[in-house]
């Protein structure tokens, strides 16, 4: 088969990785005959200096005509880059939240587990992350207050802003159902976090959650106050197997999770619309300080585009094959400066990374 992809390199580090993972998905794709097929399209800071918007409609039609996104990461130093000093709608973020939109990817997936290769590198005390843990985080990405009416104004002579955070049921529904169906496939267990103590959006979000469920016996459900599961996760991972949450909130858990896996640089992502359609990107973002000096971590990116074979092309051998390799890599020792903990080990760059972990796919 031959898949068509809408590559994305963006900003900072976001070329350099990018470009592993495609080194990666090249091998597999002789090794299981597959052709793949990139267009390299423009977006966040780099779009600006070349149209001087972060996004433009046809880098967007590019994407929607392809058969998935790959994304390395875009933006900048924030207040210190000419890039920001800008009206928001102008700067790197919003081509990807424009992105995130245009493309209805409602549903953003983001496993965090713990490599045993890597406990060394997790920050909480081997206790606390017992066995390890092993979680999906289902983010609902097109709503909430990224995308709710704001603005900026002056009351009374006092300068005042506003964000609004909005859900309809059927949103919720959705990104539930996901949930759901991703549980199943797992260890049947959902985590609705919210703060439906405080918030009406929380209170809605909880009863349809609860509809949902009920399609889903074998499901359990339970509802965490999202302050609680920010502790819960650096007290006792291993709890967690779905965390479905709103836009908000799961940016924040995401970042939380990610780093007691040993490094933000380990971790994938999956944004998908209704159907098979997805972006694939890392959960990290565009390390600005180390980029072009082959620093970066590849391995988040790699992850991505396995997540790719798997949930938009169906390659599930293929997607197998690259998450092993990146295990086998991390087994002999190699690894890049971000995880260099412990003992024994033999560094390496960005380059170097992804041609270990091409060379084991077979
Ligand atoms: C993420 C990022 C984005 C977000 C930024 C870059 C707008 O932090 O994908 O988690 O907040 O969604
Ligand atoms: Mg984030």
């Amino acid at each position: 088969m031959n898949y068509h992809i809408a590559v994305i390199p963006g900003d900072g580090i976001g070329p350099e990785i990018v470009r592993e993972a495609c080194k990666v998905m090249d091998r597999a794709g002789q090794v299981f005959g597959h052709q793949f097929t990139y267009t390299e399209v423009l977006m966040g800071g780099c779009s600006i200096d070349a149209h001087g918007v972060p996004l433009t409609e046809e880098a967007l039609e590019t994407a929607r005509k392809s058969d998935s996104v790959l994304l390395g990461a875009v933006g900048g130093n924030v207040g210190n880059s000419r890039w920001y000093d800008v009206a928001p709608n102008l700067r790197p973020e919003a081509g990807l939240l424009a992105m995130r939109k245009g493309l209805n990817l409602f549903a953003n997936i983001r496993p965090a587990y713990l490599y045993p290769e890597l406990a060394d590198a997790c920050p909480l005390k081997r206790e606390v992350a017992g066995d390890g843990f092993d979680m999906v985080i289902m983010r609902e990405l097109t709503g909430g207050l990224y995308f709710g009416k704001r603005h900026t104004e002056e009351v009374d002579g006092v300068l005042t802003a506003v964000d609004t955070l909005t859900y309809n049921e059927n949103e919720i529904r959705r990104i539930a159902v996901k949930a759901f169906d991703t549980a199943m496939k797992r260890r049947k267990k959902v985590i609705s976090v919210d703060k439906a103590n405080v918030l009406d959006s929380s209170r809605l979000w909880r009863k349809v959650v609860e509809e949902v469920a009920k399609d889903y016996p074998e499901v359990s459900l339970s509802h965490m106050l999202v302050d609680n599961c920010a502790m819960q996760l650096v007290m006792n991972p291993g709890q967690f197997d779905v965390i479905l949450t709103e836009n908000m909130f799961g940016d924040i858990l995401s970042d939380e999770a990610s780093m007691i896996t040993g490094s933000i640089g380990m971790l994938s992502s999956a944004s998908m619309n209704e159907g098979k359609f997805g972006l694939y990107e890392p959960s990290h973002g565009s390390a600005p300080d180390i980029a072009g000096k082959d620093l970066a971590n590849p391995i988040a990116t790699i992850l991505s585009s396995a997540m790719m074979l798997r949930y938009s092309f169906d390659l599930e051998k293929e997607a197998d094959a690259v998450e092993n390799a990146v295990k086998q890599v991390l087994a002999e020792g190699y690894r890049t400066a971000d995880i260099m903990v412990g003992d024994g080990l033999k560094e390496v760059g960005c380059t170097q990374m992804g041609t270990l972990i091409a060379d084991r796919i077979r």
